[in-house]
């Protein structure tokens, strides 16, 4: 399948350029920078990302340009566009302020085949120390704003012998050779990041880029997803038998859709009820996972775990032993279905533990500046004699394509647009020690909450639920407030109900509920829910706070 190779230089709006190629339904592969497949022949362009250094820092990431260079249609993005015009010849010098936010690019050359339909004036969203103020000889200035002369730059294609120009797609492709210019594919580097939403047209230019320059067939989606994943699943799980553990979540639900559509009910799923679930989740989710034809074995462990919290108020402390304890009870399940085989560990025995593993998880773990943002929650820790091989079919999905093959799967709606949930569940959600009758309280709290978001209605006809990225109510069980009720006082505790945006949860605003949605929330709560007397609403982004409170 053709791919555009993504190096990563350590901008944070890597995954994002990521996420824009895929949204032109072609396939791409986020590498560390120094990483270049160089004998793949599917590679039909590369793009080069923003990175938090300057060319200048000892320590920022440089490649050797001439592996790529004249082979494949090449895209610099703010540093990438930096790093090459440095390296090609071109100066890069610091700006005499920083270039930061929306800028219109006021001059630009609509006949160049990056900027074709693009309108002038069109807005784009900067942010660099560095600038750069000369190009490389052989090379053109395609775009300025009133700031930045050098926008956007390329050296066109050309007829030279070492060049291959046929693979591009570009009109008029075999320019005169400037001076000093490599031949073969062009050049692109432009200082803005039309990755962003805030490019108007960014996502013009990177079909421009993509589509018409490097000639993507456009053949990645959801249907011919599941067809070769199905296909590619038969034939590496043959007769075997897999184990994968459910969370109710997006990931390892349509994980298991996909498992089971190739190997049926070989397949056996685990879903582990820690106790510290939504109201009612655990048995809808298995009724979720029945009507799907799953073969799911659900386990109540919940006492075990309550036993295991008793009296505990740190969350880390928390957050290990219902890790500690989730992997017991997954271990002991997964090693009585090893044993209930008659094959044992040949070939048609459960050989494969499967994971609902997406893109971002491994890209966050492969991080080139190595700093992990968070951490990957996996089942993890599986005890070594079981002797199980790793299936993990969503590996190359972001999460909204992990959403898009859910439907082509034709799963149900609310199991696929459900929020992200915290695998500690309410645990973290609890401030203080959790018992089974917090852990109540809150559920019917936390219910209330996401049954009204999901019953209002906005304007645009999207409801509240789907307009936000996650929701839930946190119990503040460490604190009590006075109140009256009736004739009473009430001395109870409050509870904070929290709604964030996000697309990714790296970043997160606080969602602007209206006031008629949060004043019925809080009356149904405070009338309906005994042992609370106050609602609050968390109006935290992150950074700094997180989006759980523990
Ligand atoms: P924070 O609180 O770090 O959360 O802003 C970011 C996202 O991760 C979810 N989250 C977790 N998910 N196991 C999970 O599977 C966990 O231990 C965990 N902790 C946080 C959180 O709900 C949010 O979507």
């Amino acid at each position: 399948m053709q791919k555009i190779i993504i190096l990563d230089f350590g901008s944070q709006t890597t995954q994002l350029i990521g996420r824009r190629v895929r949204e032109l339904d072609t396939f791409c592969e986020i590498l560390p920078y120094n990483k270049f497949p160089e004998n793949d022949p599917d590679v039909i362009g590369v793009i080069l990302s923003g990175s938090p250094f300057s060319v200048y820092d000892p320590e920022a990431f440089k490649i050797d340009l001439d592996k790529i260079r004249g082979r494949y249609p090449i895209l610099g993005i703010c540093y990438g566009a930096q790093f090459m015009s440095h390296t090609l010849g071109g100066r890069v010098e610091p700006a005499p302020s920083r270039e930061y936010g929306r800028q219109h690019l006021t001059t630009i050359d609509l006949d160049n085949p990056l900027f074709r339909g693009f309108d002038l004036g069109s807005q784009v969203w900067m942010s660099h120390g560095d600038t750069i103020t000369a190009i490389p000889d052989g090379f053109q200035c395609i775009a300025s704003t009133d700031s930045v002369k050098y926008a956007a730059y390329w050296s066109a294609p050309l007829s030279s012998p070492e060049g291959d120009t046929d693979v591009l797609n570009v009109e008029g492709k075999a320019a005169e050779a400037p001076s000093g210019a490599v031949g073969g594919a062009p050049i692109w580097g432009v200082q803005f990041h039309p990755e962003v939403f805030h490019s108007v047209q960014g996502t013009l230019l990177l079909k421009n880029f993509v589509v018409d320059i490097c000639g993507s067939r456009q053949e990645w989606s959801a249907a011919s997803f599941v067809d070769t994943t199905v296909a590619e699943l038969k034939e590496q799980l043959g007769n075997d038998r897999v184990i994968l553990g459910l969370s109710g979540g997006v990931d390892s639900s349509v994980a298991a859709v996909l498992i089971s559509r190739a190997i049926g009910d070989r397949l056996a799923c685990i879903f582990v009820d820690h106790g510290m679930l939504r109201k009612n989740e655990f048995t809808q989710v298995m009724e979720d996972y029945k009507c799907l034809g799953l073969n799911v074995i659900g386990v109540d462990a919940s006492k075990k775990f309550f036993a295991d919290l008793a009296g505990v108020t740190d969350p880390e402390q928390k957050r290990k032993i219902i890790g500690r304890d989730f992997v017991e009870v997954f271990n002991e399940q997964a090693k009585a279905l090893c044993a209930s085989s008659p094959q044992g560990e040949q070939e048609g025995g459960y050989r494969w533990l499967a994971q609902g593993t997406i893109y971002p998880d491994r890209i966050e773990s492969l991080n080139i500046t190595g700093k992990v943002i968070k951490s990957h929650h996996n089942v993890g820790g599986l005890p070594k004699e079981m002797n199980l091989q790793l299936c993990e079919p969503l590996k190359w999905l972001f999460k909204d394509e992990v959403r898009r093959v859910g439907r082509q799967l034709g799963m149900p709606e609310h199991l696929i647009s459900r929020h992200p949930f915290p695998g500690p569940g309410l645990a973290v959600r609890i401030l203080g020690d959790i018992t089974p009758e917090r852990v109540r309280v809150l559920q019917d709290a936390d219910d209330i909450y996401i049954r009204a978001l999901r019953e209002y209605v906005c304007e645009d006809g999207e409801t509240l639920y789907n307009k936000v990225w996650q929701a839930g109510a946190i119990l503040l069980a460490t604190v009590r407030s006075v109140g009256v009720m009736g004739d009473e006082r009430t001395y109870e505790h409050p509870v904070a109900l929290r709604a964030v945006t996000s697309t990714d949860a790296m970043t997160a605003d606080w969602a602007h509920l209206p006031y008629d949605f949060m004043a019925r929330v809080s009356t149904d709560i405070i009338n309906q829910v005994r042992g609370v007397n106050r609602v609050c609403y968390d109006i935290s982004s992150k950074p700094p706070a997180t989006i759980e409170w523990e």
